[in-house]
């Protein structure tokens, strides 16, 4: 009998930034956005990404996802190379996108949205999508609404949708850039403690981009604090908040230490945002 251990299930979704640089119009404005960034995203980590307007945020998701080539550096996905100079895996299921402007085609239904990859990837019966995509909006308290169209549910709900039609993919990674940006207070609380339930359920890694520093608490397990443009990590908190998390995280006393911190890093680099800013109108 074989006495080796490692035939647990492999993690997946494990992300590794390596000394990523990225320039816009290399041959014209030389737009520094990244600048030699590195992170390591275990498998199955909440990681919150967050600086100010203009810093590089996207431009490191979108290399992630495949959209953009980086001018220098790597990315990895488990151990399999991304993107690197000269060099982008497209887009796939394995890294699904839920983008800040939402993303639903509004002349399907709920159901006929959510049902969109399996059926773009083919490969099962029709029923059988039906079933997955069914079974998916249950899971997700959605199932009311599989009838209707977009325009007829809430911002709130669509953004749900949306994040249920991403999972439909079983994909290792969920990129989440300022998915929740627009949204009134009291909705965004909703859709946070629906994001909350669907991470614990799955243990996706999930890159989330925000500049809400609320937001970045409440949810991450990591809060990676970025730097002005061009991006670079500034700081690192580690979210010591036990899950499932609920509304009263938001009074605890680590909550409330943790944003003070927070606040500190993020503040001396919207100064220097702002002075920039204030140089290059001058
Ligand atoms: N396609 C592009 N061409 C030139 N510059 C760009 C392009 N996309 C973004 N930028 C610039 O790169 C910087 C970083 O942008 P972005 O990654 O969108 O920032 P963030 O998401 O943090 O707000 C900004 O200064 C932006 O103007
Ligand atoms: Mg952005």
């Amino acid at each position: 009998m074989s006495t080796d251990k490692t035939n647990e299930p492999e993690a997946r979704g494990c992300i590794s930034i390596r000394n990523v640089s990225k320039v816009y119009d290399p041959d014209g404005a030389k737009v520094l956005a990244v600048d030699n960034c590195s992170m390591d995203i275990k498998a199955g980590e909440f990681c919150v990404v967050v600086g100010p307007s203009g810093c590089g945020k996207t431009t490191l998701l979108n290399a992630i996802a495949g959209f953009h080539e980086i001018t220098s550096g790597e990315i990895l996905l488990d151990g399999q190379q991304l993107c690197a100079p000269g060099k982008k895996t497209l887009p796939g299921s394995d890294r699904i996108v839920v983008f800040q402007n939402g993303a639903l085609f509004p002349w399907f239904t709920v159901l006929e949205n959510v049902s969109f990859g399996p059926v773009v990837q083919g490969g099962l019966s029709d029923k059988d999508i039906r079933d997955k995509a069914r079974e998916m909006l249950v899971q997700m308290g959605l199932a009311n609404i599989e009838n209707s169209y977009p325009s007829e549910i809430s911002s709130g709900m669509r953004r749900r949708v949306e994040i249920a039609r991403a999972m439909m993919n079983d994909p290792s990674v969920l990129l989440l850039d300022e998915p929740f940006r627009a949204m009134d207070a009291l909705t965004k609380t909703v859709v946070h403690q629906f994001l909350l339930d669907v991470y614990d359920r799955s243990k996706k890694t999930i890159f989330f981009i925000t500049h809400d520093l609320e937001e970045a608490i409440f949810l991450g397990s990591k809060v990676y604090i970025m730097t002005t443009r061009p991006a670079k990590i500034k700081t690192i908190l580690d979210v010591d908040i036990p899950r499932p998390r609920d509304f009263r995280v938001l009074s605890s006393s680590t909550y409330i230490r943790l944003k003070k911190e927070c606040l500190e890093a993020v503040h001396e680099e919207a100064i220097k945002a702002f002075t920039a800013g204030e140089r290059e109108m001058a």
